[in-house]
């Protein structure tokens, strides 16, 4: 019934030891065609099954026009698919973004599985040398899913067993050149499998204008910027202590002014106090009138503006003291943010040794007992290492703009965040590209999330000042 082939051939195959007499002769053991086929048969309705159960509508599609042509024609079934692919034209026309979510990502997304990832699947793997070729076979990740979102590609992988997530945290460059992304990010999903993201655009790639002052009074987490997915970055402010790093030019004026800015509403109703600490004379000063006399530029008088803040601070918690144990910010105890621009002129470069244990002191005291009683600190710096900034991490809170070398980036972020991901020594010098973009790490998730906070520019600053002048003080 079947064709002798070229693999029955085996048995005859004869190997001997070069000068012995031992024959060795293969063992073939004929599998039965109708057993091979049976096994064929089976994973083909296997995989049917298994596609009509995860993409029921598109398996129903072709299936109802089959049917319409087999029962009542060609033309009828032709003139049905033309009637859909008008609808779906008109819908994305006339509403793009449902179209977008319901159908048009879809679509996408089994587009680059097959032309893209499943594809390129196998050498990326095997030269990444994240699968592994035994024995002539294959053992590969498997590839599971992929979804698109407006800005990236999420796959999420099987790993093989044994493997680990820094084995693939160090092959982010691999499968980000095989596949044809820019970078890529790991994430655990659940135990053995992991999303990787691959984005295919930048929605941060361009300047955001500085966002509209809040109407109503807020001191919640405030809106600052956007996050890569397209949601508005919110920075928790109260409640905390925020610890800005970056290189000299990452923008880490735009985030200092963009929390003022929001907290604007909240200054105005006596909610919050501004005090500023500007050693470097650079950043702050534009806005001076929003602080009112809570303002310092020499290391004299911004030690005598922390000593203020800790004592503040210390006379709340004698009078919160088992009555209360959290902070509500009312016109009688405003929440108190004390912001620092260049926080290591006052803790490294000072030269006068007891002003600098006094203000290191000051700025220990406030970021360990401070967030209770309604006093935060939000201190920017461009050098995060611990000779620098010894209190480093007394900080919940912290932000990793534009960094000049990779191992800074755990050491603002924490260990390993480089490692999934938060590439911050690789954002653009260029201040339109990269200025005010850097990496959070939110509570809830170690997954660093790439930001860009809005910038606020001299211009408005000079409208901030004359809307609010006089407010806080
Ligand atoms: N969010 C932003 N978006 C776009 N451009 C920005 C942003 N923030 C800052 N810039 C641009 O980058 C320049 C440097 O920003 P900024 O002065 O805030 O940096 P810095 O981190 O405070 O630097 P330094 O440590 O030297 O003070 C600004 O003059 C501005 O042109
Ligand atoms: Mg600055």
């Amino acid at each position: 019934m079947f064709k002798r082939l070229p693999g029955d051939e085996a048995r005859n195959l004869v190997s001997t030891t070069p000068d012995t007499a031992v024959v060795f002769r293969p063992a073939v053991v004929t599998t039965p065609a109708l057993l091979t086929i049976v096994i064929l048969v089976v994973r083909t309705v296997a995989r049917l099954v298994r596609t009509v159960w995860r993409h029921p509508i598109a398996a129903l599609i072709p299936t109802a026009l089959g049917a319409v042509w087999y029962f009542y024609g060609w033309p009828l079934a032709a003139a049905l698919s033309g009637t859909i692919v008008l609808a779906l034209t008109s819908w994305a026309f006339l509403d793009r973004p449902s179209f977008a979510r319901l159908v048009g990502y879809r679509l996408l997304a089994w587009w680059r599985l097959i032309w893209i990832y499943r594809r390129h699947w196998q050498p990326v793997m095997i030269v990444s040398g994240l699968g592994r070729h035994l024995r002539g076979r294959d053992y590969l990740p498997r590839l599971g899913k992929v979804t698109c979102t407006s800005w990236a590609d999420l796959v999420t992988v099987r790993m093989l067993k044994g493997q680990t997530v820094k084995d693939w945290a160090d092959r982010l460059d691999h499968l980000a050149q095989g596949f044809g992304a820019k970078s890529c990010r790991v994430a655990v999903s659940r135990a053995g499998w992991l999303t990787l993201t691959f984005p295919r655009s930048d929605p941060l790639a361009s300047p955001l204008p500085a966002l509209d002052i809040p109407e109503e009074p807020t001191v919640g987490p405030v809106e600052i910027g956007k996050g890569e997915d397209g949601r508005p970055w919110r920075l928790k402010v109260h409640g905390t202590h925020v610890l800005v790093a970056g290189a000299t030019g990452a923008g880490k004026g735009s985030i200092i002014w963009s929390v003022i800015r929001s907290l604007l509403p909240a200054v105005s109703a006596g909610l919050v106090e501004l005090w500023a600490l500007d050693p470097k004379l650079m950043e702050l000063p534009y806005g001076r009138d929003l602080f009112g006399d809570r303002y310092a530029a020499t290391p004299e008088e911004c030690a005598d503006l922390l000593d203020e803040a800790v004592s503040v601070m210390q006379k709340r918690a004698a009078r919160f003291a088992g009555s209360q144990r959290s902070h509500i910010p009312t016109v009688e105890d405003p929440f108190v943010l004390v912001v620092v621009d260049e926080v290591a002129f006052l803790t490294a470069y000072q030269s006068d040794r007891q002003l600098r244990q006094r203000i290191s002191a000051a700025l220990a005291t406030l970021t360990t007992q401070g967030r209770a009683v309604g006093v935060g600190v939000l201190a920017a710096l461009q050098d995060p290492r611990k000779e620098v900034m010894n209190v480093r991490n007394l900080f919940p809170d912290k932000i990793a703009l534009r960094l000049d070398e990779s191992e800074q980036v755990d050491m603002v972020l924490g260990d390993g965040a480089r490692d999934r991901g938060a590439l911050a020594d690789h954002i653009s010098p260029v201040p339109e590209q990269g200025a005010g973009v850097g990496y959070v790490r939110l509570e809830t998730s170690p997954e660093p999330i790439r930001v860009r906070a809005a910038y606020v520019s001299d211009h408005d600053i000079r409208a901030m000042v004359d809307a609010f002048r006089g407010e806080a003080a």
